[in-house]
């Protein structure tokens, strides 16, 4: 059938279905995880960045590393901690006596693939260091900007935010993750899985190799591929109004919200609604990518009122509340 048909790029036949490989791959190398590894790659192909929640020994350090290791670039991971400064993460100028002049040192946000953990570790200002290179793609010092490279992805990582010591990320800034995704502990039998492939590991020297690996032209011929998938106008309509309950006043959950999502959202939600058709195979957007996509697209975007935090209502449940109540077409 035509209509099942990937769009293919125009450069690359069958990219799709390397992706889909890589997807297995990191499945299989991530177990039980699976929201995680499908969000990475929704990030790669849409270019946006992550925001990881969920508490230590979850396999994020691990998921992020074994993408890295599919996608031809540099990997970095830099450990947040209170003592941490803004130019520690984005660089610094250094004064060069032999001319008296100043050069730029890069700091590690110049990677390809960059994991920040704990980012709420860290204060306001190195934070908002990190994100708004992240917004900018790129780097001010004085007058000069220094571009980040054209493949450029971040995994932050959280922990739940009940934990002491810590720095909220700004709400405001919140909105520049594509995506916030929550990890969970595995199963039972997902975990029997992990010990039998860590004993694995542990006994072997040699590095599991992916099957694929995958260029930065890839990555970008992939992006234009998604933007290439189609999207009815039926289904536009519903994903905007997914996004304008979340603000209106006499909307579904306006009791629990006080402030809205931005249109950032809504330009998220589209992306992650394409890449996604895109990952499985299609070449049309349904409403079950945008349903797929709306709990981590929405999450972080939604800030809750009093009302909601004194019910225990979590974001989590307005979302599902506004899924039920906006009429699917
Ligand atoms: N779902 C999983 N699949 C494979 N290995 C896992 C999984 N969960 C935990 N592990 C193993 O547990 C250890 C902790 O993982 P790590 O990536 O360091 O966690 P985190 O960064 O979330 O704290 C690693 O050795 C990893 O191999
Ligand atoms: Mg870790």
């Amino acid at each position: 059938m035509s209509d099942q048909q990937s769009v293919e790029s125009p450069t690359q036949p069958n990219l799709a279905r390397r992706f889909q490989e890589c997807q297995r791959w990191l499945g299989s190398r991530i177990l039980g995880q699976q929201a995680l590894v499908d969000r990475l790659l929704m990030a790669l192909v849409t270019g946006g960045h992550l925001l990881v929640e969920g508490p230590p020994g979850l396999a994020k350090t691990r998921a992020i590393k074994e993408l890295a290791s599919i996608v031809h670039g540099d990997f970095h991971r830099i450990q947040f901690t209170p003592d941490l400064l803004p130019s520690d993460v984005t660089g610094t100028e250094i004064y060069r006596p032999q001319d008296g002049s100043f050069v730029f040192q890069q700091g590690p946000i110049f990677n390809n693939v960059l994991l920040a953990d704990e980012v709420n570790r860290a204060p306001a200002k190195v934070q908002s260091a990190l994100l708004e290179a992240m917004a900018e793609g790129q780097v001010s010092v004085g007058r000069t900007t220094y571009p980040l490279p054209e493949l450029f992805m971040v995994m932050a990582t959280q922990n739940p935010i009940e934990q002491e010591g810590t720095y909220p990320l700004p709400e405001a800034q919140l909105d520049r993750f594509l995506m916030h995704v929550e990890v969970n502990y595995p199963d039972s039998d997902a975990e029997a899985g992990i010990l039998a492939l860590v004993r694995a590991e542990q006994g072997s020297t040699e590095m599991a190799e992916p099957p694929v690996q995958l260029s930065q032209q890839d990555v970008f011929d992939a992006r234009q591929a998604a933007l290439a998938v189609y999207m009815a106008d039926s289904v536009e309509r519903y994903l905007i109004a997914l996004v304008q309950a979340t603000r209106a006043a006499d909307g579904p959950v306006a009791r629990y919200v006080d402030f809205g999502a931005s249109p950032r959202a809504t330009i998220a939600l589209d992306q992650c609604a394409r890449a996604g058709a895109w990952l499985a195979g299609r070449d049309h957007a349904t409403p079950a990518d945008v349903q797929a996509a709306a709990h981590d697209v929405l999450r972080h975007r939604v800030l809750l009122t009093f009302e909601a935090d004194a019910q225990g209502i979590t974001s989590n449940q307005v979302i599902d509340e506004l899924l039920n109540e906006v009429p699917v077409p």
